[in-house]
């Protein structure tokens, strides 16, 4: 935390000491669960979703003193300040306005720009989706392809998985992001050039992936036959950067805009989730803003008290920062929100993965948790064995989605049912008593084996049916979560400058890869080595 230590950080770390060993099944146990329940008092609803927070290691007064932490720590000033447009990303001297991609209010900022361009799109989509935009042999578009990387591609990609029930059933959409040919090659074996439509979507249009796949692509439409005049009819772009997008051969009138004022893992809500807007139509887009607006005004109107990114932000700082959590899982029992946990990997661990404080001081304490995760049940036959017996407590965010968007019956009650089991088992635990009695009077030695710690704590988000509105409510409270964190980490969330150093020495090593010889003393031994390795392979 900021190096003053704030007066809530002391009185949070007496508070850890004395309730870090208090069992959540004693809290639950009816005797000391009175009405209003802890189900009760810790349940909240908000921008429409539910969070069941209850079955966390707090109490009234946790939760009392870490809303007063993020008073202190100036959660509302930097929230206040990010809405206004004033300059949050400092490093880079910009912005961070994804909330403007959704406002409603004409007075909010870029709106006018804003309103253009997804009037832009909306023509645009409604165009691809009628058939009326056709290739170079006069056919309609089956085929989306969104080539991008990052924040380019996660958040869009989980999006039109998620909503694949609302999608058109006359488009097929496809995502390549890594340079490693095989993402590209493997769709292009999918598809047909006559009828595909590659949306290139690079902020910075510079990306070496992106760039790489997209010509590739257009590689791939020039020998299928596509003549080079009509490629335009095959390629679209999205950037901040519309020059380079020109550069690359793309008509002007088929750009679409990004802004610097928005971040790559926050912009899925702009012109890069043209893909999105394609597969689902103008209409479900919209409700996907609105509902990312209604969980803004629930974060910028909500008491903190009653504030769910708000709530879930600081349970997080309780597990990372007092517990000394090394990671948190997202588990979403919903299988439409497979790529969930991937997307918010990079958005909480881009934005908040870092070590310099906003005055540039190192921190002395931790930062972003790892966040990962898989779909619900599939996780619990791949590593809830270890969230349930193993020494490591990994904090759980379950996603419960109540209703099915699909058909089939007999499914979706075992599903709700596993979410909530997994949550009262890692709660509930199995003392070695009760254990004693499961292996039975044969077999003690195995006691030890049936014995569940408990204690796990767990929040279930509770969405009443997967719409555009609520996924875009969804995705919106983690945004400000991690808005929330970094206030209190006193961190930059919007720039990311750990991954140029990467990128730099990439470039080097892909020029040793290919150069008719190269210096040994360049690289370390080890990556040397590597690259003679590599250089004898690609030779062969
Ligand atoms: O991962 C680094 C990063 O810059 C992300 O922040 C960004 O979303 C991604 O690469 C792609 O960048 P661009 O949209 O400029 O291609």
């Amino acid at each position: 935390m900021p190096s003053n230590p704030l007066p809530a950080l002391s009185a949070l770390q007496a508070h850890y000491e004395q309730i870090r060993d208090a069992h959540l099944r004693d809290w639950f146990t009816p005797a000391n669960d009175p009405a209003p329940t802890r189900a009760e008092r810790f349940t909240l609803s908000g921008g429409g979703l539910a969070a069941d927070f209850s079955k966390n290691r707090i109490t009234d007064e946790t939760l009392r003193l870490l809303v007063q932490l993020a008073r202190e720590a100036g959660v509302e000033k930097r929230r206040d300040a990010m809405f206004a447009g004033e300059i949050v990303n400092p490093t880079e001297g910009r912005a961070a306005l994804h909330t403007a991609l959704r406002a409603t209010d004409p007075k909010a900022p870029f709106n006018a720009q804003v309103k253009a361009e997804l009037a832009r799109m909306a023509a645009f989509s409604d165009r691809v989706r009628s058939g009326a935009w056709t290739g170079y042999t006069g056919k309609r578009i089956r085929y989306v392809v969104n080539i991008g990387i990052g924040g380019s591609d996660l958040g869009p990609k989980m999006v039109v998985h998620a909503l694949h029930h609302l999608a058109s059933p006359d488009i097929k959409s496809f995502f390549v992001s890594n340079v490693d040919g095989a993402d590209m090659y493997r769709v292009l074996e999918q598809i047909d050039p006559e009828e595909t439509l590659a949306i290139v979507v690079s902020k910075t249009f510079t990306t070496l992936e992106t760039m790489t796949n997209a010509h590739s692509m257009r590689d791939w439409f020039i020998r299928s036959g596509c003549p080079e005049s009509a490629l335009a009819k095959h390629f679209v772009g999205v950037s901040a950067n519309p020059a380079e997008v020109v550069k690359f051969g793309i008509a002007r009138e088929n750009v679409f805009e990004m802004w610097d004022w928005v971040g790559g893992r926050y912009s899925l809500w702009s012109a890069c989730g043209l893909s999105i807007m394609i597969s689902v139509g103008p209409a479900h887009f919209a409700e996907l803003l609105a509902g990312a607006n209604e969980m803004d005004q629930h974060f910028r109107d909500a008491p903190l008290e009653r504030n769910l990114p708000v709530l879930l932000g600081m349970i997080g700082i309780w597990y990372r920062n007092f517990f000394g959590s090394q990671s948190y899982l997202v588990a979403p029992y919903s299988e439409a929100l497979h790529f969930l946990p991937s997307y918010l990997q990079q958005l909480e661990m881009e934005s908040n993965g870092k070590s310099a404080r906003l005055d540039g001081a190192i921190v002395d304490y931790p930062t972003a948790a790892v966040t990962w995760g898989e779909p619900g049940t599939n996780g619990q036959h791949a590593f809830f064995q270890m969230l349930h017996q193993g020494p490591t407590i990994v904090p759980i965010d379950f996603v419960a989605v109540l209703t099915p968007e699909h058909p089939l019956a007999g499914h979706h009650s075992k599903l709700l049912a596993n979410c909530f089991a997994q949550s009262e088992a890692l709660m509930l635990g199995r003392t070695l008593e009760e254990a004693k009695k499961v292996a039975g009077p044969d077999k003690p030695e195995l006691a030890p084996h049936l014995m569940f710690p408990g204690n796990r704590p767990t929040t279930t988000l509770l969405v009443d049916a997967l719409t555009a509105r609520s996924l875009g409510a969804l995705i919106a409270m983690y945004e400000h979560k991690v808005l929330v964190q970094a206030s209190v980490w006193d961190i930059n969330p919007f720039d990311q400058w750990g991954v140029e150093l990467g990128k730099i020495l990439g470039k080097v090593v892909e020029a040793d890869l290919t150069a008719a010889s190269v210096d040994e003393k360049k690289h370390d031994s080890s990556t040397s080595a590597l690259i003679r390795r590599a250089r004898a392979a690609l030779k062969r």
